[in-house]
């Protein structure tokens, strides 16, 4: 059975005050239910790196985990703009979103980079959030197969199998992130499916069936729930609704299987 997982994306969203008031939205009405709902579900809040210090503070003593939503592989050094896997344990993160879409084609990020990443974060024992997704351009040229099984197998890379069970995975869209156009439910179902599969050639059935596989792209309050009825779907990654504290609580409650 594997625990679904809501994950907010804050991206460069938000000033201190404003993270401060939005967490304490969320938990005054998550806190109550912290016993029951999330019995079966995790939720993970991942703010801009600067604010993880004031996100932590408003976090204490909550069920929810916290989240960075990027970081370097290397340890320490003339690394100038860059936070590392230490840096960001020692303010309480638990979960890192590695090879976002908005990293791979804003930024540059090449699976060989992600994989360092995602190693670098297991070494010190965060967990790895593995964003992969095609383009439109691929969707339409037919090759959103090929694309979500290179970078799933890249950005795992040498993993062995025990490894691989730490990560999770998110498939992201990149035509339904911040669109407004997300996946139809069957759509996602269809690319979780195969993820899976290519999981369980790589690591075999028991861990592929443990491994999370998040949907992200224009999740909203409004179609999580037919999203979450699909078997391979376990979670989401929200990027614009987990800015309002009503419609990410929403989708924290989506009716699962
Ligand atoms: P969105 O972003 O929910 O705003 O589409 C999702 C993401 O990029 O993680």
């Amino acid at each position: 059975m594997r625990r679904k997982l809501f994950a907010a994306n804050w991206k460069m969203n938000l000033g201190p005050a404003q993270a401060r008031e939005l967490i304490r939205a969320v938990r005054a009405q998550l806190d109550p239910q912290s016993g029951s709902l999330l019995k079966d579900r995790e939720v993970m809040i991942a703010p801009p790196a600067i604010l993880i210090p004031a996100v932590q503070q408003e976090l204490a003593g909550a069920s929810i985990a916290l989240g960075a939503q990027n970081m370097y592989f290397e340890e320490q050094g003339a690394f100038t703009g860059e936070i590392s896997a230490a840096m960001l344990k020692a303010y309480g993160v638990t979960h890192v979103i590695l090879g976002h879409s908005e990293r791979r084609h804003i930024f540059g990020e090449d699976d060989v980079l992600i994989n360092k990443k995602v190693k670098a974060a297991l070494r010190h024992e965060l967990t790895p959030v593995l964003c992969v997704g095609e383009t439109l351009a691929q969707r339409d040229g037919g090759e959103t197969t090929r694309i979500l099984t290179t970078q799933l197998l890249a950005g795992l890379g040498e993993l062995d199998a025990a490894q691989v069970s730490k990560v999770v995975i998110a498939y992201e869209p990149v035509w339904a992130i911040g669109t407004g156009k997300n996946a139809t439910p069957d759509q996602a179902q269809r690319e979780h499916g195969a993820l899976r599969g290519t999981l369980v050639e790589r690591a075999g059935r028991d861990v592929a069936h443990s491994v999370r596989i998040l949907y992200g792209g224009s999740v909203t309050a409004e179609n999580v729930d037919s999203l979450m009825s699909k078997p391979d779907i376990d979670g989401a990654l929200v990027g614009g609704a987990s800015l309002k504290a009503d419609s990410f609580v929403r989708i924290v409650r989506a009716l699962t299987v």
